[in-house]
C-alpha cells in the first residue's frame, strides 16, 4: 500500500511504500506461522490451512500452508489434506398448511434433518422455519385435585364437560379428552389415620362420607368420545386429606410419563390441565413420612389405574417435572385459585412451557382459562435445544412477524396460528470431541416436530488412517510414518528420525544459526542433529526453524496478551474475528453501538472500536442514549410515552415497546422540579391534546418519565355562546343596516324638503302672476293676397 504526501516546495510528490504484513509474517501466513508439525495440528490452526502429505515434499517448505500455496509449490492435489466445512440438508419436507384432523404427519418445522461437517473453529449457518399449522390435533388431559375443598369445583365440572368439548372443538376438529384425579400420598402425616374409621372415610369428622384418600388415580384415557368425559366426571367424588398442600406433582409426572396408559398421541398438542386450590408438596417433603427414595420419573400406574409407588417414592422435583414435560412435549396449564396463583407463577417460571391461569373458586371459568392458555401456548414459538455437544456453539437470530430480525433471540411471540417464523442459526465448532460424529436436536417447545442435526467434526486427517508404525521410511523403524512425516519414537530426532538424542556433530551445528557467529537456535533451544529443538518456556511455546518464534512476545493491553482477543504468533497478534488492531483491542462489532431505537450511537456519535464516542454535546451513555439536554430527547421519549402509557403509536404497533423503552412511567398531577438535567417536554398527540411529560434520569441511570395525568385537550366551542353570538351578530348587522337606511332616507328627505322650501319661497315672490295665464292672440288672413313669386 502506498502513501503519498505532496511536497510543496519542490512541486512534486514523495511516496512512501508501506507494507502491511499483518497476515504475512516474514513471508509466512497464518498456516505456516503456527509451526504446526502434524496434519491434525494443521487443521486446527485455521479453516483455510491445508496439509500436503506427499512423500518428500519440497525440502524446507512447510507442509501446512494455504491450499493455493501448496499447489503452486508442487504438491499434487491428490496428496492434499483439505477437508472443508459443508452443510447438507438431508430431509426437507415443506411445512404443512393445515393439520386437518388426522395429521400425525403435519410438518411444522423445516428442514427436518441436517448434516454439517465442520472444521475446528469454522462455522456454518442455516435457517429453520417454524409454522403452527391450523387445526392441529389436541390431547387434553384434565388432572383434578379431589380434596374436600374442591367439592364445588367437581359439581361444576360435571356441568361443564360438554361445553368444554364443544368450545375446544372450535379450535381443532380432532380433540381427545381424558381425566385423572389426585389427592395426596395415603400416609401419615398427609392422611387422617385415627380414629380407624377415618381411614375409610376421611370425612368422618365432618359427619359426612367421602372416598378414602388416594395418591393419583387415572380415570379416563384420552378418547375422541368426549361424552365419556362428562360421564366419568359424574362418577367421581371427593376425598379428604389432612395437611394443606396436596400431592399433585406426583400426578403430573405420572400423567406425563405413562404414555400408553394416558394415550398421548405422537402428532398432537398435549395439554395437561392441572387444577387445584392449594399449595403442593415438592421433592424432599416426603421425608415427613419417612420417604427417602427420590422420584425416579418412571411410570408406576398399574392395572388398577392407581399410582403404585405413591407411598414408596418421594415427590418429584421441579427439575424432574421440567425434564418430563419436555421429553413428552407436554404443555402444563396450572389452573389454580387466586390465593395460590403467585406460588404457581413462580413454579411456572422454573418449568419452561407452562402457563398459569386464575381459577374461580368453583372452577366456573375453567373453559375460558383453558382456551386462553391454549391460545397463549399457540401464540409463541420457542426453540429448545437437546443434547448440543459441548464443542459446538450455537447462536440464533429470530425473524418473527413483519420481517424484523431480532438478534440473539430463539423465540417469537404474539403469533397467530398459521404464521411462519424463521430462525437463523450459526453453528461453530469450538473444539474437537473424542467422537467425531455428534447428533443433537432443535425443536420448538411443546411440538413433536424436530430438526435433527448430525455434526461431523473434521479434526482428523484422512491420511492418518494409513499411518505405518515402525515404518522403514523412518530410519528402519524408528518412528511412525504418517501423512508424509515421521513421528519419531522417544529419544529419536530428525525429519527421518535419523538422530539419537545427544548425538552431536559440529557441521550440523551450522544449520542452527543464521550466521557463522550468531548464537545457535536464538539461545532458546538446542541444536540436535542439525535441527533446533526449542526449549519449552514457562511463558508459552517457542518454535521456528531457529526458535525465533514464540507465542508470548506480543503487544499487551491492560495486561492481557493481544487484549485477550487474539493469539500471539511470532510477535504479532492474530486477532479473533470481531477484533482488530495491533493489540486486538478494537472491536469491529457495531451492534454494541446500536441504541434501542436502532440508531448507531443514537445518532449522536460514532462507533469506534465497538463503543460510542458521543459527539453531540451533553450526550453520554454506552450508546449516547442519555442526553437530557439534547434537543431531541423529547422526540425520542415521546414515542415511549405513547406506547408505554397510551398503548398506541408506531412502537406499540411494531410490538417493540418493551424492548426499546426501558423507562419507568410515573403518572403525576403536575410536573415538579427533579433535577436540573431533567427536561420538560410537550407534544400534541393524535387527538390534538397537549401531553406534558418530564424526562428524568436518576443517578443510577434509570430513566423515569413523569407523565401529567390530564392532557390539555382543546375545549369544544360552547353551543350557547355560539348561538348567542351568531344571533347577536345578525341583530347587530340588521340594526346597523336599518340605521344606515334610516340615515340615507333622512338625508334624502332633507334634501327634497330643502328643494321644496326653496321652490316655495320662489313661488311666494310672484304669487300675482298666474302661471297658467296666456294672453289672447288674434290672427287675420288676407284672402286676396298672392304674394310675388320669384
Ligand atoms: C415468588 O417469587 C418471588 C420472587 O422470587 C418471591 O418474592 C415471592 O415470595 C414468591 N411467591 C411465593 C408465593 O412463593
Ligand atoms: C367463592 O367466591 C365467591 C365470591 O367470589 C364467594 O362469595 C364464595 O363464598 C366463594 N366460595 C367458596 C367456597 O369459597
Ligand atoms: C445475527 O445478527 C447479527 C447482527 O444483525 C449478525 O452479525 C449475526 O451474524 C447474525 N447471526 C446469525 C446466526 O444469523
Ligand atoms: C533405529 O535406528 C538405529 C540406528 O540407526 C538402528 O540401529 C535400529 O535398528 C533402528 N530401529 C529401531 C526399531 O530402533
Ligand atoms: C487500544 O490500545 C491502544 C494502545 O494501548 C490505546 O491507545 C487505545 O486507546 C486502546 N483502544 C481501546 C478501544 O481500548
Ligand atoms: C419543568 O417544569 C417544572 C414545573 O413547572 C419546573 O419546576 C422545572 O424547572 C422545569 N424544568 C426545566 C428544565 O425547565
Amino acid at each position: 500500500m502506498g502513501i503519498c504526501i505532496p511536497q510543496r516546495s519542490k512541486q512534486n510528490w514523495i511516496c512512501f511504500l508501506v507494507l502491511f504484513i499483518a497476515t504475512d509474517v516474514w513471508g509466512s501466513n497464518i498456516c505456516t506461522s503456527r509451526g504446526a508439525s502434524t496434519c491434525k495440528q494443521c487443521l486446527a490452526v485455521h479453516p483455510s490451512c491445508a496439509w500436503c502429505f506427499q512423500e518428500g515434499f519440497g525440502k524446507g517448505l512447510s507442509r501446512c500452508d494455504l491450499r493455493q500455496d501448496l499447489l503452486s509449490a508442487g504438491c499434487p492435489s491428490g496428496q492434499l489434506e483439505f477437508p472443508t466445512s459443508r452443510l447438507d440438508v438431508t430431509e426437507n419436507r415443506p411445512l404443512s398448511g393445515k393439520g386437518s384432523g388426522s395429521s400425525a404427519d403435519a410438518t411444522q418445522i423445516r428442514p427436518q434433518r441436517l448434516h454439517i461437517t465442520l472444521r475446528p473453529d469454522d462455522s456454518k449457518r442455516f435457517t429453520v422455519k417454524v409454522r403452527q399449522v391450523e387445526d392441529y390435533p389436541v390431547d387434553l388431559y384434565y388432572l383434578m385435585d379431589l380434596s374436600f375443598s374442591m367439592k364445588d369445583d367437581l359439581a361444576r365440572l360435571r356441568t361443564l364437560g360438554n361445553d368444554l368439548a364443544v368450545r375446544m372443538g372450535r379450535m381443532t376438529s380432532n380433540l381427545r379428552m381424558g381425566f385423572g384425579a389426585f389427592v395426596d400420598k395415603p400416609l401419615s402425616p398427609y392422611m387422617y389415620i385415627s380414629p380407624q374409621a377415618a381411614v375409610d372415610n376421611p370425612c368422618y369428622g365432618l359427619q359426612t362420607t367421602c372416598l378414602p384418600q388416594f395418591g393419583y388415580k387415572h380415570v379416563l384415557s384420552l378418547t375422541e368420545k368426549v361424552s365419556r368425559f362428562t360421564e366419568e366426571v359424574k362418577k367421581q367424588s371427593v376425598s379428604r386429606n389432612r395437611d394443606a398442600p396436596e400431592g399433585g406433582f406426583d400426578a403430573i409426572v405420572q400423567a406425563a410419563v405413562c404414555k400408553e396408559k394416558i394415550g398421548w398421541r405422537q402428532g398432537a398438542s398435549h395439554l395437561l390441565v392441572f387444577t387445584t386450590d392449594a399449595k403442593t408438596h415438592v421433592a424432599l417433603d416426603g421425608r415427613l413420612a419417612g420417604l427417602v427414595q427420590p422420584n425416579d420419573g418412571k411410570c408406576h400406574v398399574g392395572k388398577d389405574n392407581n399410582y403404585d409407588m405413591s407411598t414408596t417414592l418421594d415427590y418429584p422435583s421441579l427439575a424432574l417435572i421440567t425434564e418430563k414435560m419436555s421429553e413428552n412435549n407436554i404443555n402444563l396449564i396450572f389452573a389454580v385459585t387466586s390465593p395460590v396463583v403467585p406460588l404457581y407463577q413462580n413454579y411456572s417460571e422454573l418449568i419452561p412451557g407452562t402457563t398459569v391461569g386464575t381459577l374461580e373458586n368453583d372452577s366456573g371459568n375453567v373453559i375460558q382459562l383453558i382456551l386462553d392458555a391454549y391460545a397463549k401456548i399457540r401464540s409463541k414459538v420457542e426453540l429448545e435445544l437437546l443434547g448440543v455437544p459441548e464443542e459446538l456453539s450455537l447462536s440464533f437470530n429470530a425473524t418473527c412477524l413483519n420481517g424484523e430480525v431480532i438478534p440473539g433471540l430463539k423465540s417469537c411471540s404474539g403469533l397467530k396460528i398459521g404464521d411462519t417464523v424463521s430462525f437463523s442459526v450459526e453453528a461453530r465448532a469450538r473444539g474437537c470431541p473424542e467422537e467425531k460424529r455428534k447428533t443433537f436436536t432443535i425443536k420448538p417447545l411443546g411440538f413433536k416436530d424436530t430438526l435433527e442435526i448430525t455434526v461431523d467434526f473434521e479434526c482428523e486427517c484422512a491420511c492418518q488412517a494409513q499411518a505405518q508404525p515402525d515404518s522403514p521410511e523412518c530410519n528402519h523403524g524408528n518412528g511412525t510414518y504418517e501423512c508424509g512425516i515421521c513421528l519419531c519414537h522417544q529419544g529419536r530426532l530428525g525429519p527421518r528420525c535419523e538422530c539419537a538424542e545427544g548425538h552431536y556433530s559440529p557441521t550440523e551445528q551450522d544449520n542452527c544459526s543464521p550466521a557463522m557467529d550468531a548464537p545457535a537456535c536464538s539461545r532458546r533451544g538446542d541444536c540436535i542433529c542439525g535441527q533446533c529443538v526449542c526449549h519449552s518456556s514457562d511463558f508459552g511455546k517457542v518454535w521456528g526453524k531457529l526458535c525465533e518464534c514464540d507465542d508470548f512476545n506480543c503487544l499487551r493491553y491492560k495486561g492481557e496478551l493481544c487484549s485477550g482477543h487474539g493469539a500471539c504468533s511470532c510477535g504479532f497478534c492474530q486477532c479473533n474475528s470481531d477484533w482488530k488492531g495491533d493489540n486486538c483491542n478494537c472491536s469491529t462489532r457495531t451492534d454494541t453501538c446500536m441504541s434501542g431505537l436502532g440508531l448507531l450511537c443514537s445518532g449522536r456519535g460514532q462507533c469506534v472500536c465497538g463503543s460510542c464516542e458521543c459527539t453531540q454535546p451533553g450526550a453520554y451513555g454506552a450508546t449516547c442514549d442519555k442526553c437530557p439536554t439534547c434537543p431531541d430527547a423529547c422526540t425520542i421519549k415521546k414515542e415511549c410515552v405513547e406506547c408505554k402509557h397510551f398503548k398506541r403509536g408506531s412502537l406499540f404497533e411494531e410490538d417493540s415497546c418493551a424492548r426499546i423503552c426501558r423507562d419507568e412511567i410515573q403518572l403525576v398531577e403536575k410536573l415538579e422540579f427533579h433535577d436540573k438535567n431533567a427536561v420538560n417536554c410537550t407534544y400534541k398527540d393524535e387527538n390534538d391534546c397537549v401531553e406534558r411529560f418530564q424526562y428524568f434520569e436518576d443517578a443510577s441511570g434509570k430513566s423515569i418519565l413523569f407523565v401529567v395525568k390530564e392532557p390539555d385537550c382543546p375545549k369544544g366551542p360552547d353551543i350557547l355562546v355560539v348561538l348567542l353570538s351568531v344571533a347577536g351578530a345578525i341583530l347587530f348587522l340588521g340594526l346597523a343596516g336599518l340605521l344606515i337606511w334610516k340615515l340615507l332616507v333622512t338625508i334624502h328627505d332633507r334634501r327634497e324638503f330643502a328643494k321644496f322650501e326653496e321652490e316655495r319661497s320662489r313661488a311666494k315672490w310672484d304669487t300675482g302672476h298666474n302661471p297658467l295665464y296666456k294672453g289672447a292672440t288674434s290672427t287675420f288672413t288676407n284672402v286676396t293676397y298672392r304674394g310675388n313669386k320669384e
